[in-house]
């Protein structure tokens, strides 16, 4: 692992980020799941209004921008998910395994790794100096304080979620939540999960969100369901 680290950081610019905070700064968030809630929501104008919008996995805003808008800051990946930014989106890599970060060194480099439990892309279009990586002791916090160690791993929009907690002064959430009936549907295709069969806590994660609304926390926009 510490091999790992090593070619890591000489390849990605160390800059602190974020240690700007004091009385005079708002930054308003929007974080962006997937869900298919956000079709016929018409909140492209509201996303694209916040300082930073953060997009989950391969969430896409072209074709959708009425309902997503079309602003990315920030797309949180896993390589699993990943796919091609604009020169001034931050690649934000969710590590959950070594391999997620030797994935990221290749894509950058000698390109070779194209599988890890599925097929992955070699490379990818990226702004290498605006490329972020979490700590994975970050995913362990949340798995152990936020989703209270519910199912195997926390869902990348839950962890975006509690992430922007993090760096942002107002959170507003677009795009989460299943159907009533517990499908977890996207806005972009047409694949129906139920979220009781999902390796993620959806019903959990769903009542945290919710208290976190309830405490004014964050703000939730249901959108249409
Ligand atoms: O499905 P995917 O993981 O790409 O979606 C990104 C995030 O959006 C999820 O991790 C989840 O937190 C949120 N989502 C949701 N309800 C859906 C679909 C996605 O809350 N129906």
């Amino acid at each position: 692992a510490s091999e790992v680290v090593d070619q890591l950081f000489p390849l990605f610019p160390d800059k602190k980020h974020y240690s700007d905070a004091g009385p005079d700064r708002c930054r308003t968030c929007a974080v962006v799941g997937n869900s298919g809630n956000l079709l016929g929501s018409n909140y492209g104008p509201l996303i694209d209004f916040h300082d930073f919008v953060m997009r989950t996995n391969k969430g896409p805003t072209e074709g959708y921008e009425k309902d997503v808008g079309s602003k990315t800051t920030h797309r949180i990946v896993y390589p699993e998910s990943a796919v091609d930014l604009d020169n001034s989106t931050h690649l934000v890599l969710f590590p959950f395994k070594i391999l997620d970060i030797q994935w990221l060194i290749s894509a950058f480099t000698t390109r070779h790794i194209t599988q890890t439990y599925t097929k992955v892309p070699s490379t990818i279009k990226a702004n290498k100096d605006k490329v972020m990586i979490l700590h994975p002791e970050f995913i362990r916090y949340v798995y152990d304080n936020w989703a209270e160690r519910h199912d195997r791993y926390p869902s990348t929009g839950f962890l975006s979620l509690i992430f922007a907690l993090h760096i942002c002064d107002e959170v507003n959430v677009f795009g989460f939540g299943a159907t009533s009936d517990g499908i977890w549907h996207h806005y972009f295709d047409k694949t129906l999960t139920s979220y009781e069969i999902s390796v993620h806590a959806g019903r959990f994660e769903n009542e945290t969100i919710n208290r976190l609304q309830q405490e004014n926390k964050i703000l939730m926009h249901k959108g249409w369901t």
